[in-house]
C-alpha cells in the first residue's frame, strides 16, 4: 500500500464514486446511515423485505444528490440477498461497502422465553448478518477490497436485566463473526468491523422508552447520561467505510456514551 500524499490524506474521509449496499435500510437507523453514507459522496443500495418502506429511504438519498435503489430481500435468504447483489452489481457495477443493520429485538425473562422467539432473533441478527457478508464478502474478494460493517449493540458486552437472553447473544454472535471474517478476508484487503451502539429511541426500543423504570435503567448506566442518536452511528459508520480506517479490521467499536467503559 502506498504512502498518501496531503491531498489523499485530507480526502480520505470521502466516500466520493463509493457505492454502498444498506440491509434493513428502512428502519430508523438503515435510513440514517443510508443519508449518511450519501451525504459524504456513496451510491446507495437500500434493501428490506418491502419495497414501499424503501421508498423513503431512496427519496433522502436522492435529495443529497446520490444515486439510490431499492431492492426487496430478506437477509435470511441465501437467495435473495443473491438476487439482491447481482442486481447492486448490474446498476452500479461493483460494491465497495456494505452495512449489515438489519435486525430485530425480542425480550422475555430468560426462563420464559419462547424458543421460536429465540431462534427468530438469532436467525434475523445472526444468519441475516452472516448471509450479506459471505454474497458480498466474494465479490469483494473478486475486486481486491472493501469495507463491511456490522451492527452490533452494547448488550454484547455484558448482560443487561431487561430480558436480552436471544438479542444479547445474538449480538456477542455478531462481534465475534466480525472478528472471524475480519480475520479470514484479510488477505483479500477486506475490512470487517463492527459499529455497536448503546440504546437509540427507534421502534425497537419503542417499549423501553415508554416504561420509566426501564428507561431509568438504561440512561443510568451510560455515563454521557443520554441516548445515543443517529449522527453518532453516521460518524462511526462513515469512519469504517472510508480510506482512514483502511488498518483498522476486526474492532468492535461502542458507540455508547461510556456504557462499556466501566
Ligand atoms: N435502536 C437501538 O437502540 C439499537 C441499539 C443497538 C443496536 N441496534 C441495532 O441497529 C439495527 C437497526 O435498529 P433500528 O433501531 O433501526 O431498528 P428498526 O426496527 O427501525 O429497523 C430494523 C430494520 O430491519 C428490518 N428487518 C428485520 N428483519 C429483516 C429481514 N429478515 N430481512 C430484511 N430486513 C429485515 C426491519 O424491517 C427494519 O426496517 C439493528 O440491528 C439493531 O439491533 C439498535
Amino acid at each position: 500500500m502506498k504512502v498518501m500524499n496531503n491531498t489523499e490524506i485530507k480526502n480520505m474521509f470521502s466516500l466520493e464514486g463509493k457505492v454502498a449496499i444498506v440491509t434493513g435500510g428502512a428502519g430508523s437507523l438503515g435510513e440514517g446511515v443510508a443519508t449518511g453514507l450519501a451525504l459524504h459522496g456513496a451510491d446507495i443500495v437500500v434493501t428490506g423485505r418491502t419495497l414501499e418502506t424503501l421508498q423513503e429511504t431512496v427519496k433522502k438519498v436522492e435529495a443529497v444528490g446520490k444515486r439510490a435503489l431499492a431492492v426487496v430481500c430478506d437477509v435470511t435468504k441465501e437467495e435473495q440477498v443473491k438476487e439482491m447483489v447481482q442486481k447492486t452489481l448490474d446498476a452500479f457495477g461493483k460494491i465497495d461497502i456494505l452495512v449489515t443493520v438489519a435486525g430485530i429485538a425480542k425480550r422475555f425473562p430468560a426462563e420464559e422465553f419462547p424458543v421460536d422467539a429465540f431462534e427468530q432473533v438469532m436467525d434475523i441478527n445472526v444468519t441475516g448478518t452472516f448471509i450479506p457478508c459471505k454474497i458480498v464478502g466474494n465479490v469483494m474478494k473478486e475486486q481486491g477490497y472493501g469495507k463491511i460493517i456490522t451492527v452490533s449493540s452494547v448488550r454484547a458486552f455484558a448482560g443487561h436485566p431487561g430480558g436480552y437472553a436471544a438479542y444479547g447473544t445474538s449480538k456477542g454472535a455478531v462481534s465475534l463473526l466480525t472478528k472471524q471474517l475480519a480475520t479470514e478476508w484479510a488477505k483479500y484487503n477486506i475490512n470487517v468491523n463492527s459499529v455497536a451502539p448503546t440504546i437509540f429511541w427507534t421502534p425497537l426500543t419503542q417499549e423501553v422508552l415508554e416504561d420509566e423504570k426501564l428507561k431509568k435503567i438504561f440512561l443510568d448506566r451510560i455515563p454521557m447520561g443520554r441516548a445515543a442518536l443517529v449522527q453518532d452511528m453516521v460518524g462511526s459508520t462513515v469512519y469504517l467505510a472510508s480510506a482512514a480506517a483502511d488498518f483498522i479490521t476486526g474492532q468492535v467499536i461502542y458507540v455508547d456514551g461510556g456504557c462499556t467503559a466501566g
